[in-house]
């Protein structure tokens, strides 16, 4: 029995909670099944929120484990949780706070990042002679724009030299900078749709008109585009940012010739070319167009860290006098030590080792997600985009209503994601990158057995 003291000033739920975790610290076995929320309350009379609140508090900080139907168990990687994580704010968390399997369509795993080696060759930053007492310059380390000038020519054939490079603190920073200088001379943007909505948002929060031009099998229709009176278009062409289409050659060559044409710009978002596990990604289009229609844009987001916000573009010569005009600050907005290290990053040949080692992991975790809902799941579902970043995009093939599967997730501390195609048609967007592999299997085995007890209560027969 557990020691719970009516009288005493602290929380019931705590106690309980302090108890049950002593318990399993010192007594219970990993596997082990808790008392169902039911047998607690009757055996303690307390109130079932409060054996709740102790358990969701367990739960978080991964004592246990809560298999939908079954109930709660101790916790198989035990040895993982009390190392790795920290005692949580019980006071403030509610239920939405808790998420133990997130399927975000775009993160990384905490493992990914290289600590270790940031951490040494950040040191090596600090103690040479840079100066912290001055401003940077604004448009970048030039030792930083040297290296990504070396990796994007090697890596995607883009022509560019460190003059037409503009370091950026993320992706919505370059396209405030390209809707800044183009504000003036083009009044509508074309955007392949379905799209990355903050770049959409970019341009509407500075009044350009939008025009939305579908995707195809081979990218954008190109019909559309040329009926199109739009100078400006936003492209994923390596991989469509929703269904990852790659744009043939062909197909690039004509977007270019109506660039050429009409006089317009081709914002091309090369986000997660390195993220390509089926074949090798096809070069950048920037390349073929001798850089004079083209604006190139990509992230260290993908492979290296969202969290470190360094980005950038690569401008054609004619924009950059416009650049440097509106943007003649005496500063720039990403810090020089991280700018530095990661300078030092690629020179040294880290970056090279790093990409293959985050290319390796996230292919197979991207194969085991495909994997297992293709096992688990079979003909209910239908996959529409697989093969490269940092997600799978699925499709279901039965009558289920995927905001009520969405809440039962919740509940069961899942995080799902729904993505509306048209007004007609919503898909889920598994991401797998922020997992370890054994976790992703875990969580698609509950996302499995909640999608099947929503098939079970809708009646929807195999
Ligand atoms: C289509 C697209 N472009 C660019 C980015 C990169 O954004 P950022 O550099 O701000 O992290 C993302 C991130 O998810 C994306 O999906």
């Amino acid at each position: 029995m557990y020691n719970i003291d009516p009288n005493s000033k602290k929380p019931i739920y705590l106690q309980l909670y302090e108890e049950i975790k002593k318990d399993i610290q010192t007594n219970l076995k990993a596997g082990e099944k808790l008392p169902s929320i039911r047998k607690m309350t009757t055996d303690y009379k307390i109130s079932k929120n409060t054996v709740q609140t102790a358990y969701n508090q367990l739960f978080a900080e991964g004592y246990i484990e809560s298999i939908p139907q079954s109930g709660y168990f101790v916790s198989e990687n035990l040895y993982d949780s009390f190392k790795k994580e920290k005692e949580v704010d019980l006071e403030n968390k509610t239920l939405d706070d808790i998420v133990k399997y997130d399927f975000y369509p775009a993160c990384l795993s905490a493992d990914t990042f290289p600590k270790k080696t940031w951490l040494r060759l950040y040191n090596k930053v600090l103690k040479s002679s840079l100066n912290l007492g001055v401003y940077h310059n604004n448009q970048g380390d030039i030792e930083l724009r040297e290296q990504i000038v070396k990796y994007l020519k090697s890596s995607r054939s883009v022509n560019c030299t460190i003059e037409n490079i503009v370091l950026t603190s993320g992706f919505a920073d370059s396209m405030f900078i390209v809707s800044k200088i183009l504000k003036d001379e083009i009044k509508k943007i074309a955007f392949e749709t379905p799209s990355y909505r903050v770049a959409k948002k970019v341009f509407e929060q500075h009044n350009f008109e939008i025009e939305e031009i579908e995707v195809q099998q081979n990218g954008i229709n190109l019909k559309q585009l040329k009926k199109s009176k739009a100078k400006l278009l936003y492209l994923t062409p390596s991989h469509q940012y929703f269904f990852g289409v790659t744009t043939p050659i062909a197909n690039r060559i004509e977007i270019i010739n109506w660039a050429k044409e009409n006089n317009s710009y081709i914002i091309e978002d090369d986000y997660d070319s390195e993220l390509s596990y089926n074949n090798k990604p096809i070069p950048a289009m920037q390349g073929i167009n001798n850089n004079t229609q083209v604006i190139y844009t990509g992230t260290f987001s993908k492979s290296l860290s969202p969290s470190l916000r360094i980005a950038y573009l690569v401008l054609p010569v004619k924009l950059l006098e416009k650049y440097k005009k509106e943007f003649d600050y005496p500063f720039s907005n990403i810090p020089i030590d991280i700018q530095k290290t990661l300078a030092l990053f690629i020179k040294e040949g880290f970056w090279d080792r790093h990409l293959r080692k985050v290319r390796t992991q996230n292919k197979k975790k991207h194969d085991i997600l495909k994997e297992e809902l293709l096992n688990t799941m079979g003909k209910d579902i239908k996959i529409l985009k697989e093969g490269s970043g940092l997600n799978i995009l699925i499709k279901s093939m039965v009558n289920i209503d995927l905001l009520k599967f969405q809440e039962e997730c919740r509940k069961n501390y899942i995080k799902i994601y729904l993505r509306e195609i048209s007004k007609e048609q919503t898909v889920l967007s598994m991401g797998f990158g922020g997992f370890k592999e054994e976790e992703l299997k875990k969580a698609i085995k509950i996302f499995n057995s909640l999608w099947q007890k929503e098939k079970r209560d809708k009646n929807i027969k195999d």
